[in-house]
């Protein structure tokens, strides 16, 4: 059975207290400065105290993320801006859910622009839930550790060093728009559009809860257009979790594509066909 403290995080923010490291280390680190003895009374105070909820959920959300993770995502993004699927004619909308502190986003951004994209043509909306992330999102300045690929064919020309740290530049970080937000909520991002052709939800599930991944996924399902694709982590294969989708023609890529459900397989924005060929190889 779950104690208190699972279920108030559990229904909260979704996160399964047994899939986090040291979960257990941290909350006791936290107890020990309110001088709170009994997991019981720490949740009480928990469930009255915003600050202190927030306080323990930005010391137990996984914040670990680096630079064109996994590097085939970004290959295969790159084939996707490429190809008939993503024609010109209406900027292409990207969502990073969650983006932690940037690296994914921008890393999103980069592999478009380096794709030939010009920024006009497409537009990334990133968001998390913590603002600690968000505040190093926004900075865009970076320590080596967030760059962890070997062989990493990106980024030369949109990164710029500064002694140790690594500086996004403006053009790319003009492409996106950060926002704090909550996976587990149903309602669209404030000001974000209701849907998008391309969603990473990336390294969040291996988190959360049972119910609070059927939540996001059912959340991100309605959100993405016919057609779109969604990426997921290494440890959340597409199949597993999306099973009605198109898994990406593209080894490690860890994508797939929703079904064009409806009459006529329009896209629900532009009312065109949707068609799905390679035209050029990257
Ligand atoms: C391991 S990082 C993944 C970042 C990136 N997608 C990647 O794959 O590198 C997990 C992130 O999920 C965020 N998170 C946890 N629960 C969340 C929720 N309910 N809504 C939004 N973000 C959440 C954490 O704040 C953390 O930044």
């Amino acid at each position: 059975m779950m104690n208190p403290l699972q279920t108030l995080l559990g229904e909260r923010v979704g996160l399964d207290l047994e899939a986090i490291p040291h979960a257990s280390v941290l909350i006791r680190r936290r107890m020990a400065r309110l001088g709170i003895e009994d997991e019981g009374a720490y949740a009480a105070r928990l469930a009255d105290d915003p600050a202190e909820f927030d306080a323990l959920v930005e010391e137990v959300a996984v914040p670990e993320t680096w630079f064109f993770r996994d590097v085939e995502p970004f290959l295969f993004l790159q084939r996707l801006a490429l190809s008939d699927a993503w024609p010109g004619g209406r900027v292409r909308r990207v969502l990073s859910l969650p983006c932690a502190s940037g690296e994914e986003p921008y890393s999103i951004v980069i592999a478009l622009l380096e794709a030939g994209l010009r920024p006009g043509q497409f537009a990334v909306d990133a968001a998390d839930l913590s603002p600690g992330a968000l505040r190093r999102a926004r900075e865009a300045v970076y320590e080596p550790a967030s760059f962890r690929e070997k062989k990493c064919p990106f980024g030369a020309a949109f990164l710029r060093k500064d002694g140790t740290r690594t500086i996004v530049e403006d053009s790319a970080r003009e492409a996106v728009q950060f926002r704090q937000a909550n996976a587990l909520n149903c309602a669209p991002l404030p000001g974000a559009p209701d849907h998008y052709d391309i969603i990473f939800c990336r390294n969040l599930l291996i988190y959360l809860t049972p119910e609070a991944r059927r939540r996001v996924l059912d959340r991100l399902d309605r959100q993405l257009e016919p057609g779109g694709w969604m990426f997921l982590g290494h440890a959340e294969l597409p199949h597993v979790f999306l099973p009605e989708y198109e898994p990406a023609p593209h080894p490690r890529a860890f994508a797939a594509r929703k079904p064009e459900t409806g009459t006529g397989r329009r896209s629900r924005t532009t009312g065109r066909e949707i068609s799905y060929t390679f035209s050029r190889k990257v």
